[in-house]
């Protein structure tokens, strides 16, 4: 049964105190279960990645081991697999012919108004000089002779058979929870010889360049560019170490130079320099052609704690009781049939209420009130004390006019 009190403060008070039982229970599944809001969350996740690629392939004629393809050469997260090079041997400082098509020239006064601006492989003299036995070109003052980059190398197809070993250790500083990739369950056996698959493997290490590619979306044969491999730890500690596991994951980081036709995939140059007995510098020159790998590391851990619990409960009261209150405002004022549903939740109570007036002691004006309702069992005691309170205030007030 639920009582009406025609006083609005009166019926305000009385109502919301009586909803926060069932206020209580609705939200405490809400907030605790599903939003995990009893938790504090540490998401500044700290790690470190170790990589190792392994693998043989042949280019130009020639074996390379992991020396000679990954660049940089320390295991970082950031990597670089050579698929392709054109290089260039012998060069020296010196002065001779660009070698690059829009150089071309007849005499020195189509590269004279050049001088001294950076050609593409040196700074121009502005002498126009022979390159072939067709062509003139401007001459350039730099490492000499100049890079030729347009020959056709098939590409190292054996890097699609490599394996990229990754160990990632990870620490969660709010909670000082330390974890690695390597999970309890994998053992010596095992890792010699699993590839990370994503359905059989899905916590080995060891991942095939293949693979990786394939799981971007990539097509290997065309691939120039930067994949990420993501680690993500989403971890809740109120659960045992065993939950708390690395999910990997692959894609192409470079969708920019995907769909861009200006300037397709990932190149760069570096160069191995060597000394002549006389003391003079020469080097070789190598325009790498890659596939780069960058290992992305993030995550969150949650943990139980008192505070947001307190603040999330408080929080689900008030929203929710406002809720209720701003149903019940429309639902008993606005719309029609308010009058029937009205009737439905509220049952109108008669009360006789006498007053007697007295003098204390200190002469100080009493009233006492008596309520009595017509039928005693459909009144609670809290909802008298009240409106006995409220109506002592008024009569205040009248007794003063
Ligand atoms: C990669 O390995 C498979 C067998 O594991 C082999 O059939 C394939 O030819 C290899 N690819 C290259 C490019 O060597």
């Amino acid at each position: 049964i639920i009582i009406m009190i025609k006083n609005r403060s009166i019926r305000f008070v009385n109502f919301e105190l009586a909803k926060l039982p069932v206020v209580f229970l609705w939200s405490k599944k809400w907030v605790f279960l599903c939003e995990k809001a009893y938790q504090i969350i540490d998401t500044a996740i700290e790690s470190s990645v170790m990589t190792k690629v392994k693998g043989f392939g042949v280019h130009n004629g020639q074996v390379m081991d992991v020396a000679d393809y990954v660049t940089p050469t320390q295991g970082a997260s950031v990597f670089c697999i050579i698929t392709k090079t054109i290089t260039t041997e012998n060069q020296v400082q010196g002065l001779c012919p660009e070698s690059e098509k829009r150089w071309i020239c007849n005499n020195d006064s189509d590269c004279n108004p050049q001088r001294n601006k950076p050609g593409d492989y040196g700074i121009l003299t502005g002498r126009c000089v022979s390159f072939n036995n067709t062509n003139n070109t401007c001459e350039i003052k730099g490492w000499c002779p100049a890079e030729i980059d347009t020959v056709k190398i098939t590409p190292m197809m054996e890097v699609e058979n490599f394996t990229i070993f990754i160990k990632n250790s990870i620490r969660f500083p709010k909670f000082n929870y330390t974890k690695g990739n390597f999970l309890p369950s994998i053992n010596q056996t095992y890792i010699k010889k699993c590839n990370f698959d994503k359905v059989n493997n899905t916590y080995c290490p060891i991942f095939r360049v293949r693979d990786v590619v394939h799981y971007a979306n990539q097509d290997f044969r065309k691939l120039g560019g930067v994949i990420g491999i993501k680690i993500s730890w989403m971890c809740d500690l109120d659960k045992s170490d065993e939950h708390c596991k690395p999910s990997y994951s692959f894609n192409r980081l470079d969708t920019m130079s995907q769909k861009n036709e200006v300037s397709p995939g990932y190149n760069f140059r570096f160069a191995k320099y060597y000394k002549m007995e006389n003391g003079t510098d020469y080097r070789t020159l190598i325009k790498a052609y890659a596939i780069r790998f960058d290992v992305i590391v993030n995550g969150n851990a949650g943990k139980f704690n008192m505070i947001p619990t307190l603040i999330n409960m408080v929080a689900a009261f008030t929203s929710v009781g406002v809720g209720t209150v701003l149903c019940d405002i429309i639902l008993l004022n606005f719309l029609k049939g308010a009058e029937q549903y009205k009737a439905k939740k509220f049952e109108e109570v008669k009360c006789q209420v006498s007053i007697k007036q007295e003098k204390n002691q200190q002469s100080q004006q009493l009233f006492l009130i008596h309520i009595q309702p017509s039928n005693p069992l459909k009144l609670c005691g809290f909802v008298s004390v009240i409106t006995v309170f409220h109506l002592t205030n008024e009569m205040n007030q009248i007794h003063e006019e």
